[in-house]
């Protein structure tokens, strides 16, 4: 078996050399924040680029702000290690990159109020997150953790026992994904990813007050639609009912892409297919992913 790399505290090392504790903050109480990056493999040029390299970064220290997880790093360091880790397994595949920073004290309370911050980075090869390129989906009872309870736009590691919840309950009950709404009851994001719905000629998706991470790839959409499609797209909350009457559905992550729904709560979105709007969206999208668009060249970083 190949061996694997990852990064940890400063240096780059065998995946079976780093030992963490039990007993550590984070494993006990989930004191950590976490990234979710993808390295997409272009077989045509033998390359592999990172996606938003830079912005999945910086979204890691603000998160680490927010948790009091203070890293000596910078945004460019940690893309410069995540690039040499990419070298260092020698990847020619799609690839996931999880960055997480977390808690490693072993003390017993759960107080972020120490300084045993540490910093790791893995990667594995991901394809597609679901087989299926068309979802059905359900509601689910669990209400999405609000932003004064635990932050949701901090990737926080604990908070997502929310999302796992919700998941559990709607594949149980025989869906492919959950929708959460808010405490306030709109809508507000999938476990792991954003929600759009197109509905009388806009691309509606909730603002960041109703709780939902800021996506990368939401943000990437919102700007494909918009400039490329000429399509309003509008930042509002939406409410349940509204999702059963939307002409089309889809979600949006690094993990997820651009993946279409076409049920909701047992009612068809539209004529229950994927939709015209995100079959668009989903074709541009991944015309950038691999630096093929000049346009959207400084969204992906060449790792060799
Ligand atoms: C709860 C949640 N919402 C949305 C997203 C989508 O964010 P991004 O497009 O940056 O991956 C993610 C994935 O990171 C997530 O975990």
């Amino acid at each position: 078996m190949e061996k694997s790399y990852v990064f940890y505290q400063g240096e780059i090392v065998e995946e079976k050399d780093v030992n963490i504790s039990f007993r550590c903050k984070a494993f006990n109480y989930g004191l950590g924040c976490f990234e979710g990056i993808r390295a997409y493999w272009d077989e045509e040029s033998e390359q592999l680029y990172l996606f938003r390299l830079k912005e999945h970064y910086e979204r890691l220290l603000q998160s680490c702000k927010a948790l009091w997880i203070n890293l000596s790093y910078t945004a460019e360091e940690l893309c410069q290690f995540t690039l040499e880790l990419l070298r260092k397994n020698n990847f020619k595949t799609t690839v996931y990159i999880r960055p997480v920073a977390f808690k490693g004290s072993n003390a017993l309370f759960p107080t972020l109020y120490d300084d045993d911050n540490r910093m790791l980075i893995y990667c594995q090869p991901l394809h597609k997150l679901s087989e299926k390129e068309e979802l059905r989906v359900a509601v689910s009872s669990w209400r999405r953790i609000s932003d004064n309870m635990i932050p949701a736009r901090t990737k926080p590691t604990g908070g997502y026992l929310n999302s796992a919840l919700a998941s559990l309950e709607v594949l149980q009950n025989g869906y492919d994904e959950a929708i959460l709404l808010t405490n306030e009851g709109y809508v507000c994001e999938g476990p792991g990813e954003n929600i759009f719905i197109f509905k009388n000629n806009q691309l509606i998706t909730p603002p960041p007050s109703d709780n939902i991470l800021e996506g990368i790839t939401r943000k990437t959409i919102m700007e494909l639609a918009g400039k490329e499609l000429g399509i309003e797209v509008v930042e509002r909350s939406i409410t349940r009912t509204e999702l059963y009457s939307a002409q089309e559905a889809f979600f949006s992550g690094t993990a997820m892409e651009v993946t279409s729904i076409v049920e909701i709560d047992n009612r068809k979105i539209g004529d229950g297919k994927p939709g015209e709007v995100c079959k668009k969206v989903k074709e541009l999208f991944f015309g950038l992913t691999t630096g093929k668009n000049p346009k959207y060249s400084s969204y992906c970083t060449a790792v060799y």
